[in-house]
């Protein structure tokens, strides 16, 4: 029996950003015995995605060719695998598709029930795609490295957030005022308003001298800096810590390692940690049930339709995009 097709964007080869991406059809995938198949209605790009299409994680990622992008995906439930327990067909989730089968750029895909969460009926299919990569990144850097409670339990702290407006920061700059900490963000001229609206305490432009120094408007130093951008050497961040500050960096590169392996072996109280996301169903739990209850927004810069999602791809390669972008099937 021919398999039933749908409407897929993949490349073939690593390069060529937006103009690689293909539109084809090719077959449903089919669920494995504790798979859900999704009828996608949301997915959100991560710059990871286009970082793998780059070859930048070659010969890791991705697993083979061709290759449907993208991770963070939200939709309804239109078949389940013989042991699934936890979902039925109508079920709307939000899941994350792993990095080396990935799918997300289609109109279905299959993923393991146990990284899949409900998705309340509060939150659109847009706001859940907004939240796998770029919400758990904020909420586990924040308590794994900057040791953070999102039910103001914990000591305050002086955070500070570089790249506010990005699709990771703008969930940093909430869920480390959710644990009543001071933010100071950094973010560009245009999003000044924005930032503080989502309860930045104090916000500097990136581009100009104070900003670049990162220095406190209030003189405060950080006990927790989120770093959410490249290019920004220990040298800067160094002076604006506290005695026990901690730069948090998810954007590791070599130099990124050589800064922690060097803040290490000279037992510098100032450490430097880099932060990769090891994604979980509680995390997309959590969120979801954060975005439902109102203490949670997510911030949408824009949104496509599957068969523009090269232009979707290109506006975040461009890398100024205020919250997330959003391909709807
Ligand atoms: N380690 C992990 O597990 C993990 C997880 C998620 C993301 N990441 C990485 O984290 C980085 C951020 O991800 P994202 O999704 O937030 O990216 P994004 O949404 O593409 O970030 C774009 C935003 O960053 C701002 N920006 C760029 N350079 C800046 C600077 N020097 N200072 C202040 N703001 C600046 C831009 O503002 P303007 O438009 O005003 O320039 C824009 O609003 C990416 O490199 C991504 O790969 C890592």
């Amino acid at each position: 029996m021919a398999s039933k097709l749908m409407h897929a964007v993949q490349y073939d080869s690593y390069g060529g950003g937006p103009s690689g991406l293909k539109h084809v059809e090719v077959p449903v995938p089919i669920p494995k015995t504790n798979e859900v198949l999704i009828k996608l209605e949301a997915t959100s790009i991560n710059p990871v995605d286009w970082k793998i299409q780059s070859g930048l994680l070659r010969p890791l990622l991705p697993r083979k060719f061709p290759f449907i992008p993208c991770t963070d995906v939200s939709g309804e439930v239109v078949e389940v695998g013989p042991q699934v327990n936890d979902f039925k067909v109508g079920d709307k989730v939000i899941t994350k598709l792993t990095n080396p089968y990935a799918g997300g750029l289609a109109e279905f895909a299959v993923v393991a029930e146990s990284s899949t969460a409900a998705r309340p009926s509060e939150v659109s299919a847009a706001e859940a795609a907004s939240l796998p990569v770029a919400g758990q990144t904020a909420r586990d850097v924040l308590t794994q490295v900057g040791g953070v409670k999102f039910d103001g339990t914990g000591e305050p702290k002086n955070i500070l957030v570089t790249a506010a407006s990005g699709g990771v920061g703008v969930f940093v700059v909430q869920l480390a005022k959710l644990g009543n900490n001071h933010v100071t963000a950094t973010c560009g001229a245009r999003n000044i308003d924005l930032i503080k609206s989502l309860g930045a305490d104090e916000v500097l432009d990136y581009k100009t001298p104070e900003g670049a120094s990162l220095k406190s408007p209030s003189g405060r130093k950080y006990d927790v800096v989120i770093h959410c951008t490249a290019g920004i050497p220990w040298s800067v961040f160094e002076p604006n810590l506290s005695e026990n500050g901690v730069v948090a960096d998810i954007t590791p590169g070599p130099r990124s390692m050589w800064t922690f392996a060097v803040k290490k072996l000279t037992f510098s109280k100032k450490q430097w940690v880099p932060f990769l996301l090891t994604p979980t169903r509680e995390g997309l739990e959590h969120l979801g049930q954060l975005v439902k209850d109102g203490k949670l927004k997510t911030i949408i810069d824009s949104k496509f339709p599957l068969s523009k999602a090269e232009d979707a791809w290109a506006k975040s390669i461009d890398g100024h995009a205020t919250g997330k972008i959003i391909v709807e099937q």
